[in-house]
């Protein structure tokens, strides 16, 4: 099986975007896996520090392995959003493909210098690393003027990026450019693509990467995969679809308490919301 490296670099060449699915249980899984099936795509599973708490990382590394075995599908592991070299350092000892360093609320000179301690420890591992400049928020922590945005100085600077990427030697870069984490009813998140130009111009090999990949318009992915995004992370959307359909299949039959009669409606609502996403990105068939 080709590694994710050669998976990025063919979404670079190609426009198109790889998905990063957010799981945290088995039946979650299950339907990430059943879409990625389906649609013949390379996937990308996602696991943060919470997730991976809840469900282990051996366990997440097991489960990944057990699925690329067993459908011979290009399916990696993503450590999302670790804050901490320790937690990382096992990640990568485990069997993670990648690792996600999140030091974007440090000052850049020490974000900078816990990324080379990541990047050094995942290269010597043949780890992918994934870096971010400039805070990407939450949909209720950056209420601004009223309205869910981000302000000017939180978003990425492209030079600091520029500089980040040139010091570190990490892979690829988590950029914020008016994308949060979450869905506002409030509305969408509104792309800033003029500076996701400005990012790439100055970054060309690196691959770049959206977090809050849920609740944005269809019209923005697309633009953003043409300015160069090569992976999109989604959590959000699937954590609603998940929980609203085996609520309601709870509450349609109440007394059911057999595990595997009640969820696989939950199952096939997070299957729909992923090969939605794998339509939208692009990568059907890219295996
Ligand atoms: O890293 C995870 C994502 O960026 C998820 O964002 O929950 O808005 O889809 P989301």
């Amino acid at each position: 099986m080709k590694n994710l490296q050669y998976y990025l670099k063919k979404a670079q060449k190609e426009k198109w975007a790889i998905g990063q699915f957010n799981f945290s249980d088995l039946s979650q899984l299950e339907g990430i896996i059943e879409a990625a099936k389906k649609l013949k795509s390379p996937i990308i599973l996602g696991t943060s520090e919470g997730e991976s708490r809840f469900l282990g990382l051996k366990q997440a590394v097991a489960l990944k392995e057990a699925y690329q075995s067993e459908i011979g599908l290009p399916v990696f592991l993503n450590l999302d959003h670790g804050k901490s070299f320790e937690y990382l350092r096992k990640a990568i000892g485990i069997g993670y493909d990648m690792v996600h360093f999140d030091g974007s609320r440090l000052p850049l000179k020490d974000n900078i210098a816990e990324t080379k301690e990541v990047v050094r420890c995942a290269k010597k591992a043949g780890v992918l690393t994934e870096g971010e400049v400039g805070v990407i928020g939450t949909d209720a922590s950056k209420l601004y003027e009223g309205k869910f945005i981000l302000k000017p100085e939180d978003l990425t600077n492209p030079k600091e990026s520029e500089q980040y990427i040139k010091e570190t030697g990490v892979d690829g870069l988590a950029v914020s450019i008016g994308n949060f984490h979450g869905v506002s009813i409030k509305g969408n998140p509104k792309l800033d693509t003029e500076r996701l130009k400005q990012i790439r111009k100055l970054i060309k090999e690196s691959f770049l990467v959206l977090h809050g990949g849920s609740g944005i318009k269809k019209q923005d992915i697309k633009k953003a995969i043409k300015l160069g995004i090569v992976k999109i992370n989604i959590n959000t959307e699937l954590r609603l679809a998940y929980t609203k359909t085996l609520k309601k299949a709870l509450q349609i039959n109440p007394k059911e308490t057999t595990p595997y009669k009640y969820l696989p409606s939950a199952i096939r609502a997070v299957q729909k919301v992923v090969e939605e996403k794998i339509l939208l990105f692009g990568s059907k068939n890219k295996i």
